[in-house]
């Protein structure tokens, strides 16, 4: 059975229909926020627009997995945005998103994240959230809808076997129940700050934040591309745009622009010897 929270700011927040000047979307149940938010951003909804739910029905994460989303466990957030950004900078969104939602989630339960290429956060070295960012060129400027997936009561059981010990909550890292509305507002803060310093060309300020929580780093580990091979080799973190550079037994260099990657548990630290 879910935990009951009595969360008085999440009913204010989606009472009211906005949140700090943001408009705000709120469904008792949807199939996912992210589809929705695309819909509602290509019908011209206001840039900030935030869409929120109890429950998702069918709420997607990366590379076609799904997002286990039930009711009132979990924040289930896409906020709609329209960067003035260059296209080619679209990607490295992707590793800022994830720094915001790893930020938000420090400020509200006071633990110390980790960062998964590109934007999975941890706690404890489980998955707690992960950012599903979409967007549609096809417009006069570029949409883009960050989709933010935050576990934040689940327990242990409630995760499918597959994802047990491997992914968390909020509260089993912490050992406390903190509120949906608590967390959605540090999450749109936090986003609206870190959006800021990429509007302002501080990619390399955000990309430092987000190597002081990287747990990739100096770890062997397997890239699995989106066309099915998989390359196995060593972490030696993301480049100046976002993209993971990984170096393989033969001293290749790799890469990474999308795709899985599968860290080997084993390694926490150890790099394979500089090729000549
Ligand atoms: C991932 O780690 O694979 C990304 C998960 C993203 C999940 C969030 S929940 C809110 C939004 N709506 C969705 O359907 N997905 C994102």
């Amino acid at each position: 059975m879910p935990i009951a929270t009595d969360d008085p700011l999440w009913r204010e927040i989606v009472t009211r229909s906005q949140l700090g000047g943001h408009p705000l979307r709120y469904l008792a149940s949807v199939d996912s926020t992210n589809t929705l938010a695309l819909g509602l951003g290509r019908a011209g909804a206001e840039t900030g627009t935030v869409v929120v739910a109890d429950t998702q029905t069918g709420g997607r994460g990366r590379l076609g997995k799904s997002w286990l989303s039930p009711p009132g466990a979990g924040l289930y957030a896409s906020l709609i945005l329209r960067p003035s950004l260059p296209v080619k900078g679209l990607s490295s969104l992707t590793l800022a998103a994830g720094l915001a939602a790893a930020r938000a989630i420090e400020q509200v339960c006071g633990l110390r994240t980790g960062i998964k290429w590109p934007n999975d956060v941890l706690l404890a070295g489980r998955k707690a959230a992960g950012v599903l960012v979409e967007c549609d060129l096809s417009g006069a400027a570029p949409l883009l809808v960050l989709g933010l997936g935050i576990n934040l009561t689940t327990r242990e059981e409630e995760f499918p076997p597959e994802l047990r010990g491997r992914a968390t909550s909020l509260l089993l890292a912490s050992g406390k129940v903190v509120g949906r509305g608590a967390t959605l507002k540090a999450l749109v803060c936090s986003v609206e700050q870190v959006m800021l310093r990429m509007e302002q060309a501080d990619f390399a300020g955000v990309l430092g934040d987000w190597r002081t929580r990287d747990v990739t780093l100096g770890r062997s580990l397997a890239w699995l591309t989106v066309d099915g091979q998989v390359v196995a080799g060593v972490s030696l973190g993301p480049d100046q745009e976002g993209c993971l550079l990984i170096r393989d037994r033969e001293g290749r260099c790799h890469q990474a622009l999308s795709g899985a990657i599968e860290l080997d548990p084993s390694t926490l630290s150890g790099y394979f010897p500089e090729s000549p």
